[in-house]
């Protein structure tokens, strides 16, 4: 069983500390964050740890233990000491760096800290004589204020939102490719999934949710079965070693070990199997840039001795993620050599649409949605109109008149046309796209590669479903409907076996005759077509 359960699987209802949240700030803009009890990196805040935000400043101690989907005030930290803690106590001691008379100001203020936090404790009749840390006991002591303004949400960690506030370390897949890519492999609870590149861990995560069916260890029978449940599994690969060592330590932090294995490995060298174990995969996600050097090593044999990353006993489902047409024509002629069927290429176009109301006037104010121009020509008459009157009362007296007109802003006036004239029912409902939804345009080649069926396979199933249906006996393996048409079935492949063999006796009586026949034009030549062999073996236009 994992030492952590990840929050990304089984969320609670409140945030945890030492556990990721996601802050919230606005639609497209998030920021991942572990929450943490106490400053153990000193990075100087009397409230302990702070997330800062362009929302303002959020102590984790006014995250933990919040609903998810709270809204938090912002808070007014005490940032006095960061300027000093830039430095940390173990550099500014080292060669004797720090000035005497900077290290008088910090142990008074050190001391400082220890009497306030002492007399706190006295006062709530704690014991002074508790052997707890007190640098943390004085920092736990400073509670949060609320701030005049800002605020934030709190959110419960999804792959939906960790792909858009991850730190990109690569380009990565987003929500509206995965969400599809991950239906048409077929990842469900239990699946073993291969992934490569891994890159940010994008796919990673949402992959890692698909499959998940407990961790390790935590098996039971399932239902009333003997049979253990399988465990799902996402077998991710990255030759970058950096990349390989931050996702590895992203996925131990969201309690994702068991469920991710990430090898350190160039699957186009080494292949897919981990410590000569296979996968045993019936899954797989290439997002590289020569999937095709990688598919080699996903079949089910080769000559010689050869272990399959996939499983023996299930259909494979594959989708390659290349950005340039080039590559998607490669990889789909390196799949149709090797066996794979229904290869199809597929963009997602994905769109998100605003809609609103549109009004149209040039007295409702500044509205939401209104479009200020006027909205009839009476309209149009009046506000002329106006102006005029106004031209012409400066031309004869020289006196600018002032319209005293009414601020449709107003509290009141809103209200008023909100609940009396219900204005969010008015004005044409339009839609329009938004441009900025970030999906990587990338192209989805998919395909299956069918389990093999050998001869001892077929034996095995016509043992175990005998097709033939015996009726009287009271043993009907099929239905009236089927029985007939087998019977039909086999009775006209009879027809054609009697046919055949009359065939083959009479051209066995002219065998000479016909041999000597030559071709004559407009009849069908017997003469084997031969199909081209193209350049380097790779027959682009073979048909899968
Ligand atoms: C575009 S990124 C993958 C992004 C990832 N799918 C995500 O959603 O975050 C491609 C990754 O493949 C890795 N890569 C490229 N060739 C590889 C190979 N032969 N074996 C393993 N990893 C490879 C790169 O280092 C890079 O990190």
């Amino acid at each position: 069983m994992a030492s952590k359960v990840s929050p990304f699987l089984h969320s609670g209802t409140v945030a945890q500390a030492d556990k990721l949240s996601i802050v919230h700030l606005k639609r497209d803009l998030q920021l991942p964050t572990i929450l943490r009890e106490h400053d153990d990196d000193d990075e100087g805040y009397a409230e302990g740890k702070v997330v800062n935000t362009r929302f303002g400043s959020f102590p984790h101690k006014t995250l933990i233990g919040r609903p998810w989907g709270s809204q938090i005030l912002a808070s007014r930290v005490d940032t006095g000491s960061r300027g000093r803690r830039d430095q940390k106590p173990e550099k500014r001691h080292r060669d004797g760096i720090e000035a005497p008379e900077k290290k008088r100001k910090r142990d008074e203020l050190e001391e400082e800290s220890k009497t306030a936090s002492k007399r706190s404790r006295a006062d709530n009749g704690e014991s002074l004589d508790a052997g707890v840390n007190e640098s943390v006991v004085a920092k736990e002591e400073a509670e949060a204020v609320t701030a005049q303004s800002g605020f934030i949400h709190l959110l419960a960690p999804t792959p939906e939102n960790w792909t858009s506030s991850l730190p990109h370390r690569t380009q990565v897949v987003y929500t509206p490719d995965y969400s599809y890519i991950l239906h048409r492999l077929k990842a469900r609870p239990g699946s073993q999934i291969i992934e490569a590149g891994a890159g940010s861990g994008s796919f990673t995560h949402a992959s890692a949710r698909a499959i998940y069916h407990g961790y390790p260890g935590s098996e039971v029978p399932n239902g009333s079965h003997t049979k253990k449940q399988k465990l799902g599994k996402v077998w991710s690969y990255e030759f970058h070693e950096q990349r390989h060592e931050k996702l590895q330590k992203e996925i131990h932090d969201h309690g994702l070990d068991g469920i991710v294995e990430i090898t350190h490995r160039d699957v186009c060298e080494d292949g897919f199997l981990v410590n000569g174990k296979s996968p045993n995969a019936e899954a797989v996600f290439l997002d590289l840039p020569a999937p095709w050097l990688a598919l080699p090593h996903l079949v089910r044999s080769k000559p010689g001795t050869f272990v399959s990353p996939l499983n023996p006993s299930a259909t494979v489902y594959i989708c390659s993620f290349s950005p340039c047409i080039e590559q998607v024509q490669k990889t789909m002629s390196v799949m149709r050599q090797l066996g794979w069927v229904d290869i199809e290429m597929v963009a997602i176009a994905h769109k998100r649409f605003e809609i609103r109301r549109e009004r149209i006037g040039i007295d409702n104010g500044a509205q939401r949605g209104l479009q200020t121009i006027p909205a009839s020509v009476d309209e149009a008459l009046q506000r002329l109109l106006e102006v005029e009157g106004n031209f012409k009362v400066f031309h004869d007296t020289g006196a600018k008149t002032k319209r005293k007109r009414d601020n449709p802003n107003n509290r009141e006036k809103i209200m008023e046309s909100l609940v009396e004239k219900k204005i969010y029912k008015d004005g044409k409902l339009v839609h329009r796209t938004e441009p900025e939804v970030k999906n990587h345009t990338s192209y989805l080649v998919f395909a299956i590669l069918p389990q093999e069926w050998s001869a001892e396979d077929e034996a095995r199933v016509r043992a175990e479903w005998p097709a033939v249906a015996r009726k009287g006996d009271g043993v009907v393996t099929m239905s009236n409907r089927a029985l007939k048409k087998a019977a039909t079935r086999a009775a006209r492949e009879e027809r054609e076996k009697a046919a055949a063999a009359k065939k083959a006796h009479a051209s066995e009586l002219n065998g000479e005759k016909s041999e000597e026949k030559p071709a004559i034009s407009g009849e069908k030549s017997t003469i084997p077509i031969e199909s081209p062999v193209l350049d380097g073996g790779e027959s682009d236009f073979k048909a899968s």
